[in-house]
């Protein structure tokens, strides 16, 4: 099995350039598929999760043609099914995409039901109640989702919480529907944006995405376009952070700073330095850090994918921090091996109360989610001596090219598949 081998104790030092935004490429990959004309996407980043769904977008007769690594040329002129397997929707969830990309084109969908996953229960009732409200009859059985509608209706619709994914979800059908739809307390996250930009490049008519009132004039059909996908805000966060927890001083390239903002706002408020040019920002932390309160909120607020990374920077801060998980259930499986590291740590519910300690040592932990994955990588960057960390599938979900970003920023990370490469690993780093 394949596992990342990392030897603690380096600072990061370097550049990092940041690749497109994992979760405005889901979006954007599904909307593809809503015209007869081809569509080349570029900045595309190249994890696992976009290529699941590129599968799935070609298992229903779509033709995905990689131009290179990051640039693909879609063609959803021959769709012939409307049908998403279980498949798809169980290695990731965002498959439900699908599900207003075809309604709105073919007025007909059907996509598995995605299960909850490790950070929660995840219903999709918003997106389904979205659905309805444009006209579509939806049902649920057989563990399937279908949305059918002779033709969609323009809708007022208000969201009971702010969900990306329903928000995304709606708009994609309201799009092709006809008149016009209202969607109030709508996800004001940059991927939202990105997904009504690309639609608008498609010839859609949307307003006021990044508010929390979207207005969606439906129209007649979409038409082929170029589009390049923003940069990960969480790639960046989560290298914003990987540079304060080792003390290191990096320069993170293409990224936009305005989506930053929070990130760079905590990292100031526990000691960090932080500059901010036009795509790119520089972190350095040249001192142990200091402890902070942080709630996770929607956009603009700090965000719930950068919880596990801020926590695990805070175990090694001075003082007492305060982690509040407002947005999932359960998203503090990973405090039980950062536990195994040194962290002092006690979760009470949505909250964890984090004691600064001097230091990590090494161990052998895995990954129980994306992000938490990620965080206990950053852990065993500034952990002393050696970890082993399981589960990297995960992390490869939402980060390309991880281990090898790291090396050049001179971390000791390595993925391993044997007993041999771990051994020939200590060896090399002594
Ligand atoms: C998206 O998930 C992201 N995934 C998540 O990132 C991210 O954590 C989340 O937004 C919040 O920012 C993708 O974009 C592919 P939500 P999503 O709908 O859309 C509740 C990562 O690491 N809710 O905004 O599923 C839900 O339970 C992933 O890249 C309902 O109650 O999140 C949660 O408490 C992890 N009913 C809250 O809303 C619904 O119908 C926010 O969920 C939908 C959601």
């Amino acid at each position: 099995m394949e596992q990342y081998i990392i030897k603690g104790g380096s600072p990061l030092v370097g550049e990092v350039e940041i690749g497109g935004a994992k979760n405005a490429a889901l979006g954007i990959l599904a909307a593809s598929v809503m015209t007869t004309e081809p569509v080349i996407i570029e900045n595309l980043p190249d994890v696992r999760d976009t290529a699941v769904l590129i599968q799935a977008m070609e298992s229903i007769g779509t033709v995905v043609e990689r131009l290179d690594r990051h640039t693909v040329r879609v063609n959803a002129a021959n769709i012939s099914d409307f049908t998403i397997d279980d498949g798809y929707i169980k290695k990731i969830r965002a498959s439900y995409y699908m599900l207003g990309s075809l309604l709105g084109r073919f007025k007909t969908a059907e996509v598995a039901l995605p299960g909850g996953c490790n950070i929660g229960s995840r219903p999709i009732d918003q997106h389904l109640k979205g659905f309805r409200a444009l006209g579509a009859k939806v049902e649920v059985s057989r563990g399937m989702i279908s949305a059918k509608s002779e033709n969609l209706s323009g809708s007022h619709i208000y969201m009971d919480v702010v969900t990306v994914g329903a928000t995304i979800n709606i708009m994609l059908a309201a799009t092709l529907a006809t008149g016009k739809t209202i969607i109030e307390n709508a996800a004001k996250e940059p991927h939202v944006v990105d997904v009504a930009n690309f639609l608008n490049s498609m010839g859609a008519s949307i307003k006021g995405a990044g508010t929390d009132v979207i207005r969606i004039k439906g129209v007649e059909r979409l038409h082929g376009t170029t589009y390049s996908i923003i940069p990960d805000q969480i790639e960046a966060g989560t290298f914003m952070f990987a540079a304060a927890i080792t003390k290191g001083d990096v320069m993170i390239k293409n990224v936009i700073p305005k989506h930053l903002e929070s990130i760079s706002a905590k990292l100031i408020e526990i000691g960090c330095e932080i500059e901010e040019f036009d795509d790119c920002l520089r972190v350095a932390a040249p001192r142990r850090l200091s402890n902070t309160h942080v709630k996770t909120l929607p956009y603009p607020g700090f965000p719930t994918d950068m919880q596990p990374q801020i926590a695990t920077t805070l175990a090694l801060s001075e003082g007492t921090s305060i982690v509040t998980e407002s947005i999932f259930e359960n998203r503090f499986k990973y405090v039980g091996e950062l536990q195994r590291m040194g962290a002092n740590i006690k979760v009470e519910g949505n909250t964890a109360i984090i004691e600064g300690v001097d230091s990590f040592t090494g161990a052998s932990i895995s990954a129980p989610d994306l992000r938490a994955g990620a965080a206990l990588v950053l852990a065993a960057l500034v952990a002393d001596g050696i970890s082993v960390i399981d589960d990297i599938k995960y992390i490869e979900r939402g980060y390309e090219d991880f281990p090898e970003k790291l090396t050049a920023l001179g971390a000791f990370i390595e993925k391993v598949e044997t007993e041999r490469d771990i051994q020939k690993f200590k060896l090399k780093v002594g």
